[in-house]
């Protein structure tokens, strides 16, 4: 294990995502379109806008083509969306030509979990993968020269509320498999945010074998107040990337207990306090969960965005 962290990490916002995917209550497609311009002014340069799924699964996405269509796009930002098939990715093609080519992004996601992926996306794991290949088959001849950039998330990479734990190497094979697409990184998930830093370091220490660190980020639901733990844990073995949501908002209808995401304030207090550069404005963050909180029936779970409020932000 590396003692050592990394100089800089790079932060995937992904609150308009999985952070709204899970709320209760209609969030407009206005507040949703002002949300995403907010994060696209603090510094980050990875934002997930939404998903491209079955709107009677999630009927918080149901506006992902309005949503990705009238956002500010801001230079140096991607902005993504999650997609787990072949209409996901029409849908997404038909908003793709209103950004620059390094603004491109999608998430295609599957899971370690046969049963976790199947309630997720009624697929199993090998159908995801095939449909993933004729997507990413299809990027590279009709957009050659306009790729994407093309993440995969593994759900259920530590525990799933199904099947129980879950072996590393089921991970590592179907990691493997997405590199093998030509996914640009994978996003090991914790669902269920039921990771404990042994649980981080069995999971790295099967994963990395094959791997290089600089392809893998870590996608931390904060469940159990466990997150910050796994994510020094990950720094230590070179992991750089990772996925947090605004405010804490998040989990996931299909994950029983799924709760709220790292918060990105609680990242970038500890990251900030680590010098660990990421070039995010933990205030510009802040602002922008605001924007979203009244129209959140019930608190934000960041501990530092709470701190800020006392301390009179
Ligand atoms: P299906 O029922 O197998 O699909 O769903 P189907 O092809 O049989 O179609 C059924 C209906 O869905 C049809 O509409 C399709 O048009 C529509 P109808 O005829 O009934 O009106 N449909 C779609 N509509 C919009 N976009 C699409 C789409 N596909 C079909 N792409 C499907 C398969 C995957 C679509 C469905 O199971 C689904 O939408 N599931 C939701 C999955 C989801 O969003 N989960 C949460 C995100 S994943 C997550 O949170 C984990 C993550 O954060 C990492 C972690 O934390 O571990 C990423
Ligand atoms: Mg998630």
């Amino acid at each position: 294990m590396k003692s050592t962290v990394p100089a800089r990490v790079r932060i995937v916002e992904v609150g308009p995502r999985d952070g709204l995917q899970n709320e209760n209550d209609p969030v407009p497609t206005a507040t949703k379109i002002a949300f995403v311009d907010a994060l696209s002014k603090s510094g980050l340069t990875d934002i997930e806008v939404t998903s491209f799924v079955n709107p009677k699964a999630v009927p918080q996405m149901a506006d992902a083509a309005d949503v990705l269509n009238s956002i500010e796009r801001s230079p140096g930002v991607r902005y993504s969306a999650l997609i787990p098939n072949l209409k996901g990715f029409e849908l997404w093609l038909g908003c793709a030509g209103r950004f620059a080519l390094d603004q491109r992004a999608i998430a295609l996601f599957t899971a370690a979990s046969e049963t976790f992926n199947r309630r997720n996306t009624n697929a199993g794991i090998g159908e995801s993968i095939e449909t993933f290949r004729v997507i990413t088959d299809r990027l590279r001849t009709d957009m050659a020269e306009e790729l994407p950039f093309i993440r995969g998330y593994i759900s259920t990479a530590v525990r799933c509320p199904f099947e129980g734990p879950i072996e590393p190497a089921k991970v590592l094979d179907v990691c493997s498999r997405l590199l093998d697409l030509g996914v640009d990184e994978v996003s090991l998930g914790d669902t269920i945010g039921a990771a404990v830093p042994t649980d981080i370091e069995r999971l790295l220490d099967a994963v990395l074998t094959e791997i290089d660190a600089r392809r893998i980020a870590l996608h931390l639901h904060d469940t159990r107040g466990t997150a910050l733990a796994n994510v020094v844990t990950a720094m230590r073995y070179g992991i750089a990337i990772f996925d947090s949501s605004s405010g804490g908002l998040g989990g996931c209808p299909f994950a029983p207990g799924a709760f709220g995401n790292l918060a990105t304030e609680d990242l970038l207090y500890m990251l900030n306090g680590m010098n660990i550069e990421t070039g995010v404005d933990l205030t510009a963050v802040a602002a922008a969960s605001e924007s979203i909180r009244a129209f959140i029936g019930h608190p934000l779970a960041s501990k530092e965005l709470q701190a800020l409020e006392a301390a009179g932000f």
